[in-house]
């Protein structure tokens, strides 16, 4: 993944999509990205700005950063947005008019940092409090006219930690084997999808990884992929955002499929791959090392897209380093795109 210039048709890259009642002029995504730069948990005009500008120049959806539910150990950081309460709404739904006004669409990232001591911890009732603390804020979505949700299911935040057999040993319906661990995620989704109604998209993110471990794995076969998000399907999920810090490695092995190419093989539901697109570096490297990362074609997504592997691609510090990302493929400015420099985070515009 050397090469810094395209040389196939973007095209495929360009094609709508629709699923449920969201209609999206392009296959281009834009990743969740946290910011803290809305104190006290509400965004403010800056953030309408900031997300207006990716949709003005091509992006078909933003996702937005994680922004947390109500409940004490939800967030540990003061300038992470919230998704809940009159002011933190009231700022999402300016930003979501902004993006509306220059045609874009826009969904929020429902997010729960993580249990403040183990998944083991929390008790039935607590559990049936945060399920309906997701639904709470899925609902609150919906009414400042986002286009859709999504559920962060992730990197070893809350739901994940839930999933994973380091992280969740309870021998409760809340755990025990793999499709065990999934049960709270089950219940979030379900009654998220209880309160936004059927035809409004809830994409659910999730990630073999984990922050403290890149080598971990959930699942380590493609039947047991299966019978792990087979429960989620169920549920009412309708899109999976399948989170790779390198796009183009196989899942599994004997096959090129990735992790969103298997979960859309094995659920038949769309997907969206991300992981180092038009980039030369993953992003772990950005917390851990302080690095930055040059530009990269697009010629091998490209060819993964129109095979069908996957449907939607997910964007992260191309966006941050360059607004004009998606246009500049379209247009065939490559040339001109932006690296992705550290620096970038401390004034993202
Ligand atoms: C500054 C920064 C903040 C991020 N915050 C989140 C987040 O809030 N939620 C999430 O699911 N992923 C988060 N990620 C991961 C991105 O969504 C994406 O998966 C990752 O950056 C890989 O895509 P890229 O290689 O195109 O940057 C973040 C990444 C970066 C660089």
């Amino acid at each position: 993944m050397t090469d810094t210039q395209s040389t196939k048709s973007v095209q495929a890259l360009f094609r709508p999509f629709t699923v449920g009642n969201l209609s999206l002029s392009n296959r281009i995504v834009m990743a969740p990205m946290t910011r803290q730069f809305s104190p006290d948990g509400v965004p403010g005009d800056h953030v309408a700005a900031y997300y207006r500008r990716r949709a003005e120049n091509g992006v078909g959806l933003i996702v937005t950063e994680g922004t947390v539910i109500n409940h004490p150990d939800a967030s540990n950081q003061p300038n992470v947005p919230y998704i809940y309460g009159e002011a933190a709404l009231k700022g999402w739904a300016h930003v979501v008019s902004e993006v509306h006004q220059v045609g874009g669409k826009i969904i929020p990232q429902i997010w729960h940092m993580g249990a403040r001591g183990q998944v083991n911890d929390y008790t039935e009732a607590e559990i049936a409090e945060l399920v309906q603390q997701f639904a709470h804020s899925a609902a609150a979505a919906k009414e400042a006219g986002f286009d859709g949700i999504e559920l962060h299911g992730a990197h070893e935040y809350l739901i994940d930690q839930f999933f994973w057999a380091k992280t969740n040993t309870r021998t409760d319906r809340y755990g025990g084997d793999a499709v065990g661990r999934t049960r709270f995620a089950v219940e979030v989704i379900e009654a998220c999808r209880a309160a936004v109604g059927p035809d409004f998209p809830i994409v659910f993110r999730f990630s073999q990884w984990k922050g403290s471990d890149y080598s971990a794995k959930l699942v380590e076969t493609p039947e047991e992929l299966a019978s792990f998000l087979q429960p989620l399907v169920d549920a009412g999920v309708d899109v999976f955002h399948c989170s790779t810090r390198r796009f183009w490695q196989p899942e599994f092995e004997g096959s090129d499929l990735n992790l969103a190419g298997w979960t859309k093989k094995l659920t038949g539901k769309p997907t969206i791959t991300v992981g180092s697109v038009g980039l030369d570096g993953e992003f772990m490297t950005l917390f851990k090392e302080g690095k930055g990362a040059g530009v990269s074609g697009i010629d091998g997504l490209i060819e993964r897209l129109e095979q069908g592997e996957f449907d939607l691609v997910a964007i992260g510090r191309a966006l941050l380093a360059d607004p004009a990302w998606a246009d500049k493929v379209q247009q065939g400015r490559q040339d001109e795109l932006i690296a992705f420099s550290p620096e970038i985070l401390k004034e993202l515009y």
